[in-house]
C-alpha cells in the first residue's frame, strides 16, 4: 500500500485516469504529517488541477456505455470482488486511516467495515434493480418502469470519513452503470489511493473509475468546465454549507440535481423521565469520538431544567476521565485530522463567552505540556491534540449555538418544556442528525414529528448511522438526498417508463378506456 511506513521513503501518490497514474502535478504537490505524530510524513501528493479533472471526466464518458451495457448482476460482482479485497485488506487500510487522520483504531475498523457493509448491501443489488409492471387503464397494453444509469458521476468527498462515505456514494453509482470521477479531500490522499487500488482490481472495466486528486477552487473549475462539455451528469458532495450551496448552484444551471451531503449541528434532547447515565454515554461518544469531527457529531445537548445540573455534573464527569491521544491506543479521540482542521477550530473555541461555563478537561485549547489533560494517552507535542470542552449555558442567541464546530466541543443548553426543546433541536436551521433520550414514547413520536431533522435517534447517540438506512438531512444540511440502502439509488439512476400497446389497433389514453 502506498501509504505503508517505511521510515525515511516517502511514497508519492498520484490521480489515476482510465488505469494510468497521472505523473504530472499541475496543481502542486502536497505533503501530509500524520497528525498525531508530526514528524512522521505518511505521503507526498501530486495534485493535479482542472484540465486533469476534464481528462478524467473524458476517461469516465469513453468508459461509460460499455460498463451500463454490462448486465447488473454482472457488475454485482465486481462490487462483491471489492467487498472481499477490501475485507482481505482489511487491518492494513485501518491502519493507513489512523496515521493519516488519527481516526482512533477502533473507529478506523468501523469505518472500513462499514465499506464492507455497503459492498454487501449493494452485490445483491445487481440482482435487484428492480423496475415496475403497472398495469394499464386499456386491455392488451402493459406499462413498464426502468431503472437507467444516470452517466457520469463525479463524486467529491470530505476526509473525516475517507473511504466510508466515499463508498456511499461510488459503490452505488457503479453498481448502477455510471461511470466516476472521484475527488477526495486532499488532505487523505494516502488513503484514497490505497482505496482507489483496491476498485481498481476489481474487475471493472477501465476508465470506468478515475481518482483525481486536487485542492477545491481547482476541482470546482474542473466540474464546471465538464459540465460546460456535456461530460458529467451528477454530482456527488459531501463537504461544507457554503460549498454544497455554491455546486446546487452550479449544478442548477445545468438542470441537475446534485447529492448533497453538508453539515450538521446535532441535537441531543433529555427529557426528565431520561436514563441519565445512558444520555451522558451517548452525549460523550457523538460529541467527542472522531474529535467532533464528524457531520454527525453532537452539537448541543438540549436538557430539561430538571436534569440539567445533575447532566452536566455526569457528562463533565465522564469526559474529564475519558482516555484522550494515541490514536493507536484504546482512547474516546485522538488529534485534529490536519493542520488546517486544528487551525479552524481555535478560531471556533473564540465563540465561547463569558457568560458560559467551561467543562470536561484541565484545560482548553491544544493540549500540550504547558497546557496538560490529566491521563492523556501519549506525547501531547507530538500532534494536534485538543482539550474536550463542554459549554454550558448555551442560548438560542449565541452563535455557537447556530455554528457548526468542527471538534471537540459540545454545547449545552437547558428548556423547560416541550416546545422549547423543538425549538431549540430546529431553530439553528441545520437538519441532518438528532436525538432524544427519554422512556416515554409520546415524547418519541411527538419528537419525531416535529424535529426538522433527516435521522432520528431514540435513546441512542447523533451519530452511527448504520449503512443501509437513508443518511441525509435537510435546511443547511442538505437538499433532502439521501444516500444508502435502496433510497440512494434514485441519486444514481433515472426512471424511465415504457408502454407496450399489443392490441393491434390505435387504443387513445383518457379516451379509449375500457376500465369503465
Ligand atoms: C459523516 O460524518 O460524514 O453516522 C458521516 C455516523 C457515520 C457516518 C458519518 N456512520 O456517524
Amino acid at each position: 500500500m502506498p501509504g505503508a511506513y517505511h521510515p525515511g521513503m516517502t511514497p508519492t501518490v498520484t490521480s489515476i485516469i482510465d488505469g494510468a497514474p497521472v505523473e504530472r502535478a499541475e496543481g502542486g504537490t502536497l505533503t501530509i504529517a500524520n497528525p498525531s505524530h508530526l514528524e512522521d510524513t505518511v505521503v507526498e501528493a501530486a495534485l493535479g488541477n482542472a484540465g486533469t479533472f476534464l481528462d478524467a471526466a473524458r476517461a469516465a464518458r469513453a468508459a461509460k456505455p460499455g460498463w451500463a451495457a454490462t448486465p447488473a448482476p454482472v457488475r454485482g460482482r465486481g462490487i462483491q470482488q471489492l467487498g472481499r479485497l477490501v475485507e482481505s485488506n482489511f487491518e492494513a487500510l485501518a491502519a493507513l486511516i489512523t496515521r493519516e487522520i488519527g481516526k482512533p483504531i477502533a473507529e478506523s475498523r468501523g469505518e472500513v467495515q462499514e465499506v464492507v457493509d455497503t459492498c454487501n448491501f449493494f452485490l445483491g443489488e445487481g440482482r435487484r434493480l428492480y423496475g415496475q409492471t403497472v398495469p394499464s387503464e386499456m386491455q392488451d397494453k402493459q406499462l413498464f418502469t426502468f431503472r437507467v444509469p444516470m452517466g457520469v458521476a463525479a463524486i467529491v468527498t470530505a476526509g473525516n470519513f475517507p473511504v466510508a462515505v466515499p463508498s456511499w456514494y461510488l459503490v452505488p453509482a457503479l453498481l448502477c452503470g455510471n461511470a466516476v470521477v472521484w475527488k477526495p479531500a486532499e488532505y487523505t490522499p494516502a488513503t484514497a489511493v490505497a482505496f482507489a487500488q483496491l476498485i481498481l482490481h476489481a474487475g471493472l472495466p477501465t476508465g470506468s473509475f478515475n481518482l483525481v486528486l486536487a485542492d477545491g477552487p481547482q476541482t470546482f473549475a474542473g466540474i464546471e468546465q465538464a459540465l460546460d462539455a456535456g461530460l458529467v451528469d451528477k454530482i456527488g458532495f459531501t463537504g461544507s454549507t457554503e460549498v454544497g450551496r455554491r455546486i446546487g448552484e452550479l449544478a442548477g444551471r445545468h438542470l441537475q440535481v446534485p447529492c448533497l451531503e453538508l453539515g450538521g449541528k446535532n441535537p441531543l434532547v433529555v427529557m426528565p423521565d431520561a436514563d441519565l447515565d445512558l444520555a451522558v454515554e451517548g452525549a460523550l461518544f457523538s460529541g467527542f469520538g472522531t474529535a467532533g469531527q464528524r457531520c454527525t457529531s453532537l452539537g448541543t445537548a438540549i436538557v430539561h431544567s430538571s436534569v440539567h445540573e445533575e447532566f452536566v455534573h455526569r457528562f463533565d464527569t465522564a469526559t474529564r476521565a475519558a482516555p484522550v491521544g494515541d490514536p493507536t491506543q484504546d482512547v474516546l479521540f485522538g488529534p485534529m485530522i490536519s493542520g488546517q482542521f486544528a487551525e479552524r477550530f481555535e478560531v471556533w473555541l473564540e465563540l465561547v463567552k463569558p457568560h458560559h461555563t467551561l467543562l470536561g478537561s484541565s484545560g482548553t485549547g491544544r493540549i500540550t505540556a504547558a497546557n496538560p489533560r490529566e491521563g492523556f494517552v501519549g506525547d501531547p507535542d507530538a500532534g494536534l491534540f485538543y482539550h474536550p470542552t463542554i459549554v454550558d449555558g448555551v442560548t438560542a442567541q449565541d452563535e455557537i449555538y447556530r455554528t457548526e464546530t468542527f471538534g471537540p466541543i459540545v454545547g449545552v443548553a437547558s428548556f423547560d418544556d416541550f416546545d422549547e426543546a423543538i425549538a431549540l433541536a430546529n431553530g439553528h436551521g441545520y437538519g441532518l442528525s438528532s436525538s432524544i433520550y427519554t422512556t416515554n414514547p409520546l415524547h418519541v413520536f411527538r419528537f419525531r414529528e416535529r424535529v426538522s431533522a433527516g435521522m432520528v435517534s431514540v435513546n441512542n447517540s447523533t451519530s452511527g448511522a448504520e449503512a443501509h438506512l437513508p443518511f441525509g438531512g435537510n435546511g443547511r444540511s442538505g437538499n433532502g438526498s439521501r444516500q444508502s440502502g435502496i433510497w440512494v439509488l434514485d441519486q444514481f439512476t433515472r426512471w424511465q417508463s415504457m408502454n407496450w400497446d399489443y392490441s393491434g389497433h390505435l387504443q387513445r389514453a383518457q379516451m379509449t378506456s375500457t376500465s369503465g
